[in-house]
């Protein structure tokens, strides 16, 4: 993909539904009873991937565009392997899944999920009473489930929605109290979505997550909002570019992941929130963003992301930094190893695509210090397969002098297929 630089953003985004929320619910209404249909389902091939390992598992779909349809049923012990493509979601709360189920299945993936670390799901539900075998940590997973798992109370090592999900997903069929502590919050859509749909789940403020079991979902209708990962691309690339105009309605706003609008305004950015709603329990409102960075000073400890506030900006790590690297004395990324665990090295994969770029770029074994302002070149990079990285890296081509190409970067599909398309559509030379 070639990309040149442009000298605005503008328009209205439209904007598919939300990844992480698309899985659960797909899984929630395949557990559901009754009936469930789903408008703005995501476009993402993640998502689709999970729809196909429930059909293979004997749940009855159809969809016809973005909306979807689920008829709860009781699973059926799948004939072939579960493939799972490149969705680490899709596989860890899906484990979560099987591990209460009364068959064994077997979940594979792509050569970058058959290298993601798995041993953080294996031991909680092997702990709740499954089996659980895999290759050295690593997909594929054989997991022989059981409809009689225990409850557990368990600390999570590491921040992670996906692995309390699928701890939460497996207590739903326990006798007992099942509760999960985090050391930070991370995504809570799981919760959120359990207690839409009939199961009670409470968060106490020392972030431990309790569930009593056996508890049923019950099905019903659902609007997913707007992935704000998604978003995340355009409206960097509009604060970068003077003169931009943007507004993006129907932006899911959950504070567990919309912490980079934060952090974006601290940098100076003009973003402002309207018609701002609860739909389904998740904060949702418009987005409108004004380009240009005010040239505020920005304090020291605002250019520093860290600590807690980590969980909350995980997938748009590699975009805060190429921000940042626009941003007057740069920025540093710490408490950041999970990246390493992603789709790719994220901290390798971004230190390398901005150091190529010119751009001054420290890697620790937690993070990332990058120097700005730096003035981009445009230059051929590699998205290392990686959806996020081919983005992020897209918006550094919009604000670099020359033309950019990056290979590989029809991996955007994985959780945006429609990015370049918009992209085209809505900048102006
Ligand atoms: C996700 C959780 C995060 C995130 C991923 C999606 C989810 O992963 O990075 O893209 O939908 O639960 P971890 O749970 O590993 O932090």
């Amino acid at each position: 993909m070639k990309l040149h630089p442009v000298n605005r953003i503008n328009g209205h985004l439209p904007l598919a539904g939300d990844k992480s929320i698309s899985h659960r619910v797909a899984l929630i209404a395949a557990l559901a009873s009754g009936y469930s249909r789903i408008t703005n389902f995501s476009s993402a091939q993640d998502c689709a991937s999970t729809l196909s390992c429930l059909n293979q598992l004997g749940v009855e779909i159809e969809r016809s565009g973005n909306e979807v349809r689920i008829h709860g049923a009781k699973l059926r012990s799948p004939a072939d392997p579960l493939d799972c493509g490149n969705s680490g979601t899709t596989m860890r709360i899906l484990t979560g899944v099987l591990a209460g189920q009364n068959f064994s299945s077997k979940l594979v993936g792509d050569d970058s999920l058959s290298s993601r670390p798995m041993r953080r799901i294996i031991e909680p539900l092997e702990l709740m009473g499954a089996k659980i075998s895999s290759n050295d940590g690593k997909p594929p997973l054989l997991v022989e489930g059981s409809n009689d798992l225990r409850p557990i109370s368990y600390k999570l090592p590491m921040a992670s929605a996906q692995v309390k999900s699928a701890i939460l997903f497996a207590a739903l069929g326990t006798h007992g109290r099942t509760q999960v502590k985090e050391s930070s919050l991370s995504r809570d859509h799981t919760e959120r979505l359990f207690n839409g749909f009939g199961v009670n789940v409470i968060t106490d403020h020392d972030l431990t997550v309790t569930l009593d079991g056996p508890a049923q979902l019950v099905g019903g209708d659902i609007r997913i909002p707007g992935d704000v990962s998604s978003a995340a691309y355009f409206i960097a690339a509009a604060m970068l570019l003077p003169n931009s105009t943007l507004t993006i309605d129907s932006v899911g706003l959950n504070p567990t992941r919309a912490e980079f609008l934060s952090v974006f305004r601290k940098w100076g950015a003009n973003i402002t929130i309207e018609n701002l709603q609860t739909e389904h329990n998740e904060p949702v409102g418009t987005v409108v963003v004004k380009g240009g960075l005010n040239s505020i000073e920005i304090a020291q400890g605002d250019r520093r992301l860290d600590g807690a506030q980590i969980p909350a900006l995980i997938d748009e790590l590699p975009l805060l930094a190429v921000v940042g690297s626009q941003v007057a004395g740069g920025i540093e990324i710490r408490d950041a190893g999970e990246l390493r665990h992603k789709e790719s090295d994220r901290l390798r994969a971004t230190a390398i695509n901005l150091r190529k770029m010119g751009c001054e770029v420290e890697e620790y074994e937690d993070g990332l210090a990058i120097d700005g302002p730096t003035r981009l070149i445009g230059v051929p990079l590699e998205s290392f397969g990686d959806h996020r990285i081919a983005m992020a890296f897209s918006v550094a081509a919009l604000v670099a002098d020359g033309p950019t190409e990056i290979s590989g970067a029809d991996c955007v599909d994985i959780s945006f297929p429609e990015f370049f398309k918009l992209l085209d559509g809505l900048t102006a030379s």
